[in-house]
């Protein structure tokens, strides 16, 4: 296929649209919020059409675990790979549907210890100095009062991550945090969710979705088809070379979410992080990873980086830097797949400063040099809010349409499909 072409003068294929059709709440997809997910839909067709049962499917970028609960349910094996413990969390739970009485039986004593709280018992409870700065005291005390009593019940650690998912989930709405925006911002005026009908609310809509999930895959007979998140970084895996049939993924955006600052909120709660900037430290396409460099391997890249570099540099080796991140991620991805295995990568372009960055061309180009074949290039438009589509045209940080800065980006995204000879 001939990528000197721009993507965008590809026509939009219909059939990957999914305009009317919800997927987002069907088996256990709608655990917890995470931004950019994939619409399951997308993964689903991409299963349904291009893999066999049997066939082992990789996610270098798992996220919460589109990809593996659609394998699942699909009767394919998966592994998901992705730098966050938080992902880790939800990914393993949602891929691991409970017997419902268990659950059930559970929440009844998470419920009846609710009614014994006593807040003066948590008044002397030493967290984390960013916790007190996020929460009020009030929220704080429930919050601990439930980590305390999930923790210690006397069950499994999948059952207890169930509950902790629950809990992960609703921490935003019961802070400061200004409930509209992805960035970390105070909302001073804003009166938090109260935490056990947030919590109650919460589980029981886990639980109706961990039923469905459960008879499905007991029906079908797949309820023992592995599949498990590693905590691990996409450029180096411990994924045996040659063992994966397909990978579906979707890479993090240049410069748009701070995955590891949008989800302190579980990472302090749950002690998965004390310092958020080690904690940022490997997650590729932040604003913080970036180096001296201002080469890449792609030509399609270098023009961009060579645009940028005179209009602000810092950008510019950001930007260098993502892709030559991603040039290790695809080298990754050749490793571990099997001969004739493909790899599914779903990527959109975005503009900097005014320099359009062709993300998916530099993605398509850099799985050319690595020895892939691009087989089809396919573009879908986004008819839904899963991700942002607007920047600030000052900052270049993703923000929303009642900005006036703000600039439509990604209305379009590319599903590029590369075959390992
Ligand atoms: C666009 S999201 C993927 C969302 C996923 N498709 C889903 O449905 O939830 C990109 C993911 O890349 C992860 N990530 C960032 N840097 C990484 C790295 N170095 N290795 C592995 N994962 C990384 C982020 O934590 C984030 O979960």
């Amino acid at each position: 296929m001939n990528i000197t072409q721009p993507f965008e003068k590809l026509p939009v294929s219909d059939e990957w649209v999914f305009k009317n059709i919800k997927s987002t709440q069907q088996w256990t997809h709608g655990y917890h919020r995470y931004p950019a997910k994939f619409l399951p839909n997308l993964v689903k067709k991409i299963i349904e059409d291009y893999t066999e049962p049997g066939d082992i499917i990789a996610d270098m970028f798992a996220g919460c675990g589109t990809t593996l609960v659609e394998s699942k349910i699909h009767g394919r094996k998966s592994v998901g790979v992705d730098i966050n413990p938080v992902a880790q969390l939800i990914t393993n739970v949602k891929t691991s549907p409970i017997r419902q009485g268990l659950l059930e039986s559970k929440f009844q004593i998470i419920l009846s210890e609710i009614e014994n709280f006593r807040p003066e018992d948590f008044h002397n409870i030493e967290k984390h100095a960013r916790i007190d700065y996020w929460f009020y005291p009030s929220e704080k005390y429930k919050i601990a009062f439930l980590y305390q009593i999930i923790t210690e019940l006397k069950t499994t650690k999948k059952v207890k991550n169930f509950f902790l998912v629950a809990l992960s989930n609703i921490l935003k709405n019961c802070s400061k945090w200004l409930q509209s925006s992805t960035k970390p911002q105070i909302d001073s005026d804003k009166k938090p969710t109260e935490v056990f009908k947030a919590f109650n609310r919460q589980v029981k809509s886990m639980l109706k979705q961990n039923e469905r999930f459960f008879n499905r895959l007991e029906e079908l007979q797949f309820t023992n088809i592995e599949s498990k998140l590693v905590l691990e970084d996409a450029r180096d895996t411990s994924i045996k070379p040659g063992t994966i049939n397909a990978i579906i993924t979707s890479p993090p955006y240049v410069t748009s979410y701070e995955y590891a600052d949008l989800h302190q909120l579980t990472g302090y709660w749950f002690e998965y992080l004390n310092n958020l900037l080690e904690f940022r430290s490997n997650f590729i396409g932040t604003f913080y990873s970036y180096g001296e460099s201002l080469k890449s391997n792609s030509k399609i890249a270098q023009a961009a980086i060579d645009d940028l570099k005179d209009i602000h540099l810092r950008t510019a080796k950001e930007v260098a830097n993502y892709f030559n991140d991603m040039y290790d991620v695809a080298n990754e991805m050749h490793r571990v797949l099997k001969n004739g295995g493909k790899t599914f990568v779903v990527i959109g372009n975005t503009t900097f400063k005014n320099v359009k960055i062709q993300s998916a061309e530099i993605f398509a180009e850099l799985l050319e040099l690595i020895g892939f074949t691009i087989e089809n290039v396919i573009k879908r438009s986004i008819p839904n809010k899963l991700i942002p589509t607007i920047r600030d045209k000052h900052t270049g940080k993703f923000t929303t349409l009642d900005n006036k800065n703000s600039k439509e980006v990604y209305p379009e995204e590319y599903i590029i499909i590369a075959r390992k000879p």
